[in-house]
C-alpha cells in the first residue's frame, strides 16, 4: 500500500520483487527488543492503565480496563476484525481473542512478533507504512494504543514533515477499513505536548549540555531512550480531517502517572530482587551500553518517564481519541450516518 509518501520519514531499501520495506528507527527497535525483558519484572504492557482515580487499583485490573474501554469504543465483539497497530506483547489482542475478536497486530520488534507467536496470536513484523495489499478494506477496527509518539522523530519535525506523517497515517488507516463494515472506528491513545511544541533540536542536544533546563534535559533524554517526537492537542484531529472526524477525546494524563509509578516500583524491586532481570539487564547493557543505560535512566535516577505526567501542569498530556470514518457521511443529507451501530452512541453531526 503506497500513498505516495514514501521519502517523508525513514529511508527505504528496495526487497524482493521491487517491494520497498520502511527501515524503522533504530532506538525504537532497540528499545522494543529491551523491553522484551520487562515481563520478568511483571510489566507486560507499554501503556497507561484505567484507574478511575484511585492509585491504588491493581495493575493489572487498570491494564484490563484500558483493553476494555478501546474495545469498546470499537464496538468489537465476535467476528470484529481488528488490526493493532504496535501490539506490544499482545496483551490487548488476548482480551481482543476473548470477546471474539478477529485480531491481527504489528510491531516493529523482531522479539515481540516471537513473543505474541508464542502466545498464539496473529501479528507480523511490519512497519505501519508497508502494510500489505492484502490488509485493504479488511479490518472493522483499528486501535493504536501509544504507538504513534514513534512515528515523527524529532529530525522529520525540524523539516516540517510532522503533519504530512499523520495524515499518511490517517489515510493509511483509512485503506484498511472496510467500507461496508459498521464500525470503521480507530482509536488511539497518545501522549502529546502539552502547549506549544517543544523545539525538536533540543530533543538531539545532549541532556547534560541543558542540565539546567527541564523540560530540554528531560525530553532530550526520553528521545534517546524511546525514540520519538509527539504531537500537540489538536494537531492529530487537524491532519485527520479528510479521512476521519474526531468523535471522543479523554484526558488520561493521571491514568498515565500512575502506570509509570507502578513501573517505576517494580523496575526498581527487580533490579534490586529479581536474579534473572538482573543478569538480563546486565547483558543488555554489554549489548547496547548508550541505549540501554538511557531507557534504564528515564526511570530511575532522574525519572525522566514519570516526570513528564507529574505536577498541577505536567509537561506532557495523555489524550485518548476515538475517530470516525468519514465515508459514513451520507452524501446529501447532511448528516453523518451512525456507522458505528453495536452501541449506545447515535453519532449526528450536522453539517454545515
Ligand atoms: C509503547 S508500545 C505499546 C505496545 C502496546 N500497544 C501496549 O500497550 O503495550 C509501542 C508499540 O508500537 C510499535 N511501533 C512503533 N513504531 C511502529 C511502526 N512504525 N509501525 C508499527 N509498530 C510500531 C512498537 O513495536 C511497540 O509494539
Amino acid at each position: 500500500m503506497n500513498f505516495g509518501l514514501s521519502h517523508t520519514s525513514t529511508s527505504l531499501i528496495s526487497v524482493n520483487k521491487g517491494e520497498r520495506k520502511t527501515i524503522s528507527p533504530k532506538n525504537v527497535v532497540h528499545l522494543y527488543d529491551l523491553a522484551g525483558i520487562t515481563p520478568l519484572a511483571g510489566i507486560q504492557d507499554y501503556t497507561e492503565g484505567i484507574y478511575d482515580g484511585d492509585p491504588s487499583t491493581p495493575y493489572d485490573t487498570a491494564q484490563t480496563n484500558q483493553h476494555n474501554y478501546l474495545l469498546d469504543e470499537l464496538g468489537a465483539g465476535e467476528g470484529f476484525r481488528l488490526l493493532e497497530v504496535g501490539c506490544g506483547l499482545g496483551t490487548l489482542l488476548e482480551t481482543a481473542k476473548e470477546r471474539g475478536v478477529i485480531g491481527t497486530g504489528i510491531t516493529i520488534s523482531e522479539d515481540q512478533v516471537s513473543k505474541c507467536k508464542a502466545k498464539g496470536l496473529k501479528v507480523h513484523l511490519l512497519n505501519y507504512k508497508d502494510l500489505p495489499d492484502e490488509f485493504d478494506k479488511s479490518f472493522d477496527g483499528i486501535i493504536a494504543n501509544g504507538s504513534l509518539e514513534h512515528f515523527c522523530q524529532p529530525e522529520e519535525a525540524m523539516a516540517g514533515k510532522q503533519n504530512s506523517i499523520y495524515k499518511h497515517m490517517f489515510k493509511i488507516f483509512a485503506g484498511v477499513l472496510d467500507s461496508d463494515s459498521d464500525s470503521q472506528r480507530v482509536v488511539t491513545t497518545a501522549i502529546h505536548f502539552r502547549g506549544e511544541h517543544i523545539d525538536p533540536r533540543k530533543l538531539l542536544r545532549n541532556p547534560f549540555l541543558q542540565i539546567f533546563d527541564p523540560e530540554n534535559f528531560h525530553f532530550s533524554i526520553l528521545h534517546r531512550g524511546y525514540g520519538g517526537y509527539y504531537p500537540i492537542r489538536g494537531q492529530l484531529e487537524a491532519c485527520a480531517s479528510g479521512e476521519f472526524t474526531l468523535v471522543k477525546e479523554v484526558e488520561a494524563t493521571e491514568d498515565y502517572r500512575f502506570s509509570a509509578d507502578h513501573w517505576r516500583e517494580k523496575l526498581k524491586k527487580a533490579i534490586l530482587t529479581n536474579v534473572r532481570f538482573i543478569g538480563e539487564t546486565l547483558r543488555q547493557l554489554v549489548k547496547r551500553p548508550i541505549h540501554t543505560s538511557w531507557v534504564i535512566t528515564s526511570h530511575v535516577g532522574p525519572e525522566s518517564w514519570p516526570w513528564q505526567f507529574r505536577g498541577d501542569n505536567p509537561p506532557a498530556m495523555l489524550y485518548r481519541h476515538t475517530w470516525q470514518r468519514n465515508s459514513c457521511r451520507l452524501p446529501g443529507n447532511g448528516v453523518m450516518q451512525q456507522c458505528w451501530s453495536r452501541g449506545k452512541e447515535a453519532i449526528q453531526i450536522a453539517s454545515p
